[in-house]
């Protein structure tokens, strides 16, 4: 039995990932989170008052309420989800992402060192390996493809790898680091792709499209990233990177297609908007070192994923309305207004 502080446990995937750890390991689940716009209890609201869970309001930049929560709770294990994720409000604003993603890690790492954790595990992003071409659709990215940012977020993302890189060789320290590709499933918050299209679709919104809709990005449903880790976790080699992704490469317009259709309305909803700028062309991953190392795979098709997550909107509205008021909608405001062509 692990005690394990999860960190960003409030937000998408490590919200998803708590739940997959209580229902599957007898695991002690300590939910470490800042709470910022993307973190929300309610997605933890049916596993509140399970004794092995329990939720502690903190930021990963401050060393004492980290190093408090891990004494007090005799944690062993951190994974760490805490981060500022979405790639357009890196480029309104980068500040917030060096912070949490670059400074905040350096503070888990102190305290790994420090307190002679037994593992650590960095959640990190297929994107810190930049952009492949489109029409060379053998290219994969693999664990040794050079590290290659084009967006604040994925700099912050990299920074971050780096370190955990350079404390595991210089510390010796048991670190690990998965990169995944892009993920989807209940409670993403709909500033991405996914969530945004089904939520516009319903309010009978335009739906922006960037540039020609001819990026691909590899969608893996969230459960199999959460399986995934704790492989890792469990039996993965410390100082190791591996990749995780879904094989399963689509044009962004061809998602946004798919919804429309799974929700009964036409493609005279789409806008194409102006571009992202530094908008990577396409990701793609090569999973082959998980797979055969670690005996991961992916249990959820795309069709079967697709129709699970578009049903959860459909049956969860008050969580996306919810969330995507207040705050929300000076962001959607900034980063739209220049887009709208
Ligand atoms: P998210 O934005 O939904 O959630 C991030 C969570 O981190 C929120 O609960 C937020 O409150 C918390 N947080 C932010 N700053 C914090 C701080 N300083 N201290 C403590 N908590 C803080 O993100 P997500 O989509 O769930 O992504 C989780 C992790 O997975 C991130 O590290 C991201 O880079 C990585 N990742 C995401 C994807 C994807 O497709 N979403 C793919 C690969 C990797
Ligand atoms: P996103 O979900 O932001 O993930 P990431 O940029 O980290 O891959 O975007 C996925 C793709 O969808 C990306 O190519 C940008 C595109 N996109 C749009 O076309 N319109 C939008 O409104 C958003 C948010 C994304």
């Amino acid at each position: 039995m692990k005690n394990i502080l999860v960190t960003g446990g409030a937000g998408f995937i490590g919200s998803n990932f708590i739940k997959y750890v209580l229902s599957n390991f007898d695991h002690k689940v300590i939910n470490f989170d800042k709470l910022t716009y993307a973190g929300n209890l309610e997605n933890l609201a049916d596993i509140e008052s399970d004794e092995r869970y329990k939720f502690v309001k903190g930021d990963i930049c401050e060393k004492k309420e980290v190093e408090k929560a891990v004494e007090e709770n005799n944690i062993d294990t951190i994974v760490n989800f805490a981060a500022e994720s979405h790639v357009d409000r890196s480029i309104l604003g980068a500040k917030e992402f060096i912070n949490t993603n670059v400074m905040g890690t350096h503070v888990l790492l102190e305290v790994l060192k420090e307190k002679k954790l037994e593992k650590y595990l960095q959640v990190s992003t297929d994107e810190v390996y930049g952009s492949l071409p489109e029409d060379k659709k053998e290219l994969l990215f693999t664990e040794k493809t050079p590290v290659t940012t084009n967006s604040p977020y994925s700099a912050s993302k990299a920074s971050a790898d780096l370190l955990c890189n350079a404390f595991y060789h210089t510390f010796n320290l048991p670190i690990l680091i998965t990169r995944c590709s892009n993920n989807y499933g209940p409670y993403q918050f709909p500033e991405k792709l996914i969530p945004l299209m089904i939520a516009k679709t319903l309010n009978g919104e335009k739906l922006p499209v960037y540039g020609d809709g001819k990026n691909v990005r590899d969608w893996l449903y969230v459960d199999d990233h959460c399986s995934a880790i704790m492989e890792v976790l469990n039996k993965g080699r410390i100082g190791e990177v591996y990749n995780i992704g879904g094989n399963n490469e689509w044009y962004n317009i061809d998602i946004v297609k798919l919804i429309l259709k799974k929700l009964g309305k036409g493609e005279d909803m789409i806008q194409y908007v102006k571009d992202r700028p530094g908008h990577d062309r396409r990701y793609a991953i090569d999973s082959s070192k998980i797979m055969n190392e670690l005996g991961w795979s992916p249990k959820y098709d795309f069709e079967t994923g697709i129709e699970t997550t578009v049903k959860w909107y459909l049956e969860n509205e008050s969580w996306w309305r919810k969330v995507m008021s207040g705050e929300y909608q000076k962001y959607f405001e900034s980063n739209y207004a220049n887009k709208l062509i």
